[in-house]
């Protein structure tokens, strides 16, 4: 069974508490929580005080995708604001192996995020140490992009490597999922995906989160 994981990226911020509410009602599993710093990518989203918001009426996982540079200066303050997995990217990590213990130590779950560009093959060394291998499959920095059709190629890179290594990872998808697409890609090996427009640009969300998770 699949989890999906509405980004809170896509929320109404004047009615966070309201469309948190409306998450904890429906199917969804986890709350995707989209960390942007204007260095690593070319927006800035939200820090602490308003992730302590989420944290504050959420009911449900907090998966917490970091596109940030240096992410390790800040894991004990995402862990203190409710991070149950965290995830980094490979691209902003000089230093992955070490990062990824140091999460593991706080208690979290440890997730490697892919840009686009970057190969699977990338993570041949650390696999072991992944929890969540999170597949961009757009270009990070907004939600509501055009999904790039290569992801399905990574996802069975991805798969191949987690069983070849005897890994218990996931593989996440985060980036212009919809109904149109999500059959495919659980299909093709997701076990997260992730949904930000599809499902707050929904004249009926609760609807649409329940169509979505029926491609378990
Ligand atoms: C993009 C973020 C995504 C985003 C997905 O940088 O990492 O999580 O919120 O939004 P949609 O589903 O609208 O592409
Ligand atoms: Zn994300």
């Amino acid at each position: 069974m699949f989890k999906l994981a509405p980004s809170v990226l896509s929320a109404d911020f004047g009615n966070l508490q309201r469309d948190i509410e409306m998450i904890n009602t429906s199917e969804a599993d986890w709350f995707h929580v989209d960390i942007m710093d204007g260095v690593f990518v070319p927006n800035i989203s939200f820090g602490f005080p308003v992730m302590k918001a989420v944290q504050k009426h959420a009911k449900k996982p907090l998966d917490v995708h970091l596109m940030i540079v240096q992410p390790e200066r800040y894991f004990q303050e995402f862990k203190d604001a409710g991070a149950e997995i965290l995830s980094i990217h490979y691209e902003a990590s000089t230093h992955l192996h070490r990062s990824l213990q140091n999460i593991k130590q706080l208690g979290m779950k440890a997730g490697v995020a892919l840009n686009p560009h970057t190969p699977v093959s990338v993570l041949e060394d650390t696999i072991g140490d992944i929890d969540l291998v999170l597949l961009m499959s757009v270009n990070p920095g907004f939600g509501g992009q055009k999904f790039i059709e290569n992801t399905y190629k990574k996802i069975a890179q991805a798969k191949e490597l987690i069983l070849r290594s005897n890994s218990k990872a996931l593989i996440e998808i985060d980036g212009g999922v919809s109904e149109s697409n999500a059959e495919k890609l659980v299909k093709a090996g997701a076990d997260v995906l992730v949904a930000g427009n599809a499902v707050f640009s929904s004249p009926d969300p609760l609807s649409t989160i329940r169509q979505l998770k029926q491609f378990a």
